[in-house]
């Protein structure tokens, strides 16, 4: 199974490589210029071994089984808008939180379509759109001497299936459960808490994450 990455030039898309490579899942670094994927693949060999290339976020939707989004919302919409034939029949995990920071600090966006996830349904609607990875601190995942990865990853979506791959990916990262979250019009709370992680994130100097107890 191969797992691409668009906007893995990123510290999350990059994180979560990482992290991947090192459980011995093919990798392919997505990016806006092949050029750049090519030596964030590089980089992320040196860190973690493992299979691990870098096309541009075209080739890298086409070639991969499994897409992850991982771009700033600012550039969501129209990223996934122009990769609907390569995506078509994959499944999709988008990690992507809207969010805006003023002098107060973070705070959710509005989004018309209900959640970043919801908007890449409304584009994709021949992918499997999950949601997932929304709290995952980035510095941890790009850490690996952090060998417990201390969090539940909540993931979102309407296909049984779909979600169990994907709650299956986030087991891979040591110390992570994945755990179902619900269907995926329950994605706007998901990606607005990150808001108040980011908060307590600040307050605190840590890198705080969420676990669901009682199952
Ligand atoms: N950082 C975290 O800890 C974290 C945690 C959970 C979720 N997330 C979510 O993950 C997503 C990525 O976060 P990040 O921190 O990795 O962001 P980032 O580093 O700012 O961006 C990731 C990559 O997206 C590409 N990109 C930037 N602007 C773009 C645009 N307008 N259109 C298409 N691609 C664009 C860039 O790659 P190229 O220039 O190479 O194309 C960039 O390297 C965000 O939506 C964020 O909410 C982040």
């Amino acid at each position: 199974m191969t797992i691409g990455v668009l906007g893995g030039t990123g510290a999350q898309g990059r994180g979560l490589a990482i992290r991947w490579a090192r459980a011995g899942l093919k990798v392919v670094i997505g990016s806006r210029s092949a050029d750049r994927a090519e030596q964030a693949a590089k980089e992320i060999v040196e860190i973690a071994g493992g299979d691990v290339t870098g096309q541009d976020n075209a080739g890298c939707a086409a070639s991969a089984d499994i897409v992850l989004a991982a771009v700033p919302w600012e550039g969501h919409a129209e990223l996934l808008e122009s990769l609907r034939s390569q995506l078509a029949g994959k499944i999709v995990v988008d990690c992507v939180n809207p969010l805006g920071f003023d002098k107060k600090g973070p705070f959710a966006l509005p989004v018309p379509e209900g959640s970043a996830a919801q908007q890449a349904e409304q584009l994709l609607p021949e992918s499997r759109v999950t949601a997932a990875f929304h709290h995952v601190s980035a510095v941890a995942l790009a850490d690996l001497s952090v060998d417990h990865v201390d969090l539940d990853v909540l993931v979102l979506g309407d296909d049984r299936e779909a979600t169990d791959v994907v709650r299956a990916l986030a087991g891979v990262i040591p110390g992570v459960r994945g755990v179902y979250g619900g269907r995926l019009r329950n994605a706007h709370q998901v990606e607005a808490l990150t808001a108040n992680l980011i908060a307590i994130n600040r307050r605190y100097k840590a890198h705080a994450g969420l676990r669901i107890t009682d199952i």
